[in-house]
């Protein structure tokens, strides 16, 4: 057979690949001219990639209209993530490119990352654990609170937020829950109540948020609710960090209003580094740098924790994410396409 009639392969880009999931990929049905790349899709690489048809990407990739354009081959994007606020999805719909996510990973994972913080901040773990690292073993003045017969306010009750009432309720929490499209037959199954966003946020001792990201939940938790939260009230922030507004988180901590926080994203987290790199770095346009410098002076407070966007991190969703986007791009190339959004 001469060249010219071997069938052509698909072209199929990942990014954000890490060494262990490379046997993952070679799963893939043959028929793909694939190529793996550790860094992410960007404006400094996307140049590199414009015969791809088909992509694979994790949050840290940017897909907006700017970057999409110019990949004019590009069919299909499966990312590996639940969330896709970092994909255009009107432009993508528009140029008729398919969009698929990982839906269902790490309902339990995340869940177990929002008790983890929760915990940490209502029994002063990281105060705690510097408190024994320096050598001082006694717990004066490390008080914690129970989280037993306390209220936690659950806004969104989709897969995480589900997992996180189950576990609250092991922990004998009040659940009090806002979403804006109740599941009213769960609720009553599992003995809570729908209230409105701003009764659930005036009534709870700890707010847990477990909504996507988009115009609409975009500083859902902002100047004027803060102000009307209990008194040392527990925030904590599993899903995106543009759901809160950082400026008002940042003072209500300041004067206390606000007793802990618990965060794995952070607003404009795409630009968080070093402080100095923050300064020095030529392509720091479109940072906010107030949000910035109060996302790294935020860190520096006792009663709050942040980790670096690591809730999805457990060994088990790993694996379940790579397998369902193996999965997806299968089916997409079988044309019964799964997990669209
Ligand atoms: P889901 O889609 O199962 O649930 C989201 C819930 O939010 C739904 O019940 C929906 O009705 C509700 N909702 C949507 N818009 C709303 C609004 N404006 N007001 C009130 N409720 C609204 O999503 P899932 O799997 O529970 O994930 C939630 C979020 O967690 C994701 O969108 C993602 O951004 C984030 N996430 C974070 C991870 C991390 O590593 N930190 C990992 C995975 C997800």
């Amino acid at each position: 057979m001469s060249s010219s009639s071997l069938p052509v392969k698909t072209k199929i880009v990942f990014f954000d690949v890490k060494d262990w999931e490379l046997p993952y990929i070679k799963k893939l049905r043959a028929g793909y001219d694939i190529q793996t790349v550790s860094a992410g899709l960007s404006s400094e690489n996307v140049e590199k990639y414009k015969d791809a048809e088909i992509i694979s990407v994790f949050i840290s990739s940017d897909l907006s209209k700017e970057i999409v354009r110019l990949l004019p081959k590009l069919k299909y994007i499966a990312t590996r993530s639940t969330g896709y606020d970092h994909v255009d999805i009107k432009y993508c719909a528009s140029k008729k490119i398919t969009v698929s996510n990982v839906p269902t990973y790490g309902d339990n994972t995340v869940a177990e990352h929002a008790m983890a913080l929760i915990l940490a901040l209502t029994r002063r773990l990281p105060e705690s654990i510097d408190r024994v690292l320096k050598g001082d073993f006694f717990p004066d003045g490390l008080t914690g609170i129970d989280l037993k017969g306390k209220i936690i306010g659950v806004i969104g009750t989709g897969h995480i937020g589900k997992n996180v009432i189950q576990m609250a309720k092991g922990f004998g929490m009040k659940i009090l829950a806002f979403d804006l499209y109740p599941d009213e037959k769960y609720a009553s199954e599992n003995g809570f109540m729908y209230s409105p966003l701003e009764y659930v946020l005036s009534r709870a001792d700890i707010v847990t948020l477990h909504v996507p990201y988009n115009s609409g939940t975009r500083h859902m938790i902002n100047r004027e609710n803060i102000g009307k939260m209990k008194r040392g009230v527990i925030i904590v922030n599993t899903a995106r960090g543009g759901l809160i507004e950082t400026d008002a988180l940042f003072d209500a901590v300041k004067t206390g209003h606000v007793g802990g926080v618990g965060l794995d994203v952070l607003e404009g987290e795409k630009f968080l580094s070093e402080e100095v790199e923050l300064l020095y770095n030529d392509k720091c346009s479109g940072v906010d740098f107030k949000i910035a410098l109060e996302n790294h002076a935020l860190a520096r407070f006792p009663n709050v924790i942040i980790t670096p966007h690591n809730a999805f991190n457990s060994a088990e969703a790993l694996q379940r994410i790579i397998k369902t986007t193996i999965e997806n791009i299968d089916a997409y190339k079988s044309g019964k396409m799964i997990n669209l959004v």
